[in-house]
């Protein structure tokens, strides 16, 4: 009989190197014996054995089976420098990835790199978080496999005063790159969209969320780590632990796109988008935002983080990349970082 150890979310926890490799080792078509995993690397059966049930406490569904060994119950896609490094093309000397196993969050490791003085480029993808941070101090749950968490820093030789409109950039960038996926067959590229500042959304749920972090003074050089969170192909465990509508690309493609690829064409876009916002700012990107933003010319509820509301409707963003909304004839002018938005029924 099979025994199917699988973890109800599992996700943030710490993938040892040691599993991580393993993985590798599995495939869901065959199965592979823990004698011979247990010889590759040196270690004893039950070593495996514990490597391995650590993944599944991760959230990797794992087929066990006396005699036979291992098998994946389901092909997982791990990130695979070479396949993203082939996908990136002549981005490739733009941006220098590195992919980990497990971290607290890659945009706290990226910071950490930044300031020891890692150059502008540097990506460090992670299959799994421990500690995934979102906006306004919220959780970013992620699953090994089935999300993509990644960060990238980015030097400007502007000051933070200068970057007013980035994420909303950024946000811009990979929805156009997830929109163009060639490789799942999304069913419908229109339907994937922005939500002020920067979520990137599909069907009236969040499909990446994007944490921009920054170091630097407002008027000279500016070190930007832009941390993105895509959801992949969560469980059903994973998304009913989540607090707000989320889908994912598997809901939205015929087949699972590559998450290699995938990191490999946001990162194409957003080197195109960084270099074009380096030398004209949020501006040029206006009308392109606009006509992607799903709440523009619509009735919205404004939630300040002090708790107050304000119904209004969506009259635009200005140049900087705030927000700009009509409340009573009247307009106001909302800054990211102090609101969230809702779409409301009226
Ligand atoms: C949001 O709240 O919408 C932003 C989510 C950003 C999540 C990503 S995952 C990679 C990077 N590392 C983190 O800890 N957060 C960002």
């Amino acid at each position: 009989a099979y025994e199917i150890r699988l973890s109800l979310v599992g996700s943030e926890m710490c993938i040892r190197d040691r599993t991580y490799s393993l993985l590798r080792d599995l495939s869901h078509e065959h199965f592979v014996s823990g004698a011979k995993l247990a010889e590759k690397y040196g270690v004893s059966r039950s070593a495996i054995s514990d490597a391995l049930h650590d993944a599944s406490e991760a959230g990797i569904g794992i087929f066990s089976l006396t005699r036979k060994g291992y098998r994946l119950a389901e092909p997982i896609e791990l990130l695979d420098l070479n396949r993203i490094r082939a996908a990136l093309g002549s981005s490739a000397n733009r941006v220098d990835v590195e992919v980990l196993a497990s971290i607290d969050s890659t945009n706290s490791e990226l910071m950490r790199r930044a300031i020891a003085g890692a150059p502008s480029g540097m990506c460090i993808a992670s299959e799994s978080q421990t500690a995934g941070r979102g906006r306004r101090g919220r959780v970013w749950h992620s699953a090994l496999g089935s999300s993509l968490t990644f960060s990238l820093l980015w030097r400007f030789d502007r000051g933070a005063a200068q970057l007013a409109g980035l994420s909303l950039v950024v946000g811009l960038a990979v929805s156009r790159a997830l929109a163009n996926l060639t490789d799942g067959s999304l069913r419908d590229p229109g339907s994937i969209g922005l939500k002020w500042p920067n979520d990137v959304v599909a069907c009236g749920a969040k499909l990446a969320g994007v944490l921009i972090e920054s170091q630097g003074d407002m008027l000279g050089p500016t070190s930007v780590v832009i941390g993105i969170g895509i959801n992949v192909n969560l469980s059903e465990a994973m998304r009913a632990s989540i607090d707000q509508p989320v889908t994912d690309m598997r809901m939205l493609c015929d087949r699972l796109p590559s998450r290699n690829l995938m990191l490999a064409r946001v990162l194409q876009e957003l080197v195109i988008a960084l270099d074009e916002f380096q030398r004209a700012g949020f501006r040029t990107f206006k009308s392109a935002w606009t006509a992607q933003h799903t709440l523009h010319g619509k009735p919205v509820r404004v939630l300040h983080v002090d708790g107050s509301a304000i119904d209004a409707t969506v009259k635009g963003v200005a140049d900087d990349g705030v927000l700009v909304v009509t409340v009573k004839g009247k307009d106001l002018h909302i800054a990211a970082g102090e609101v969230s938005l809702r779409a409301s029924s009226k």
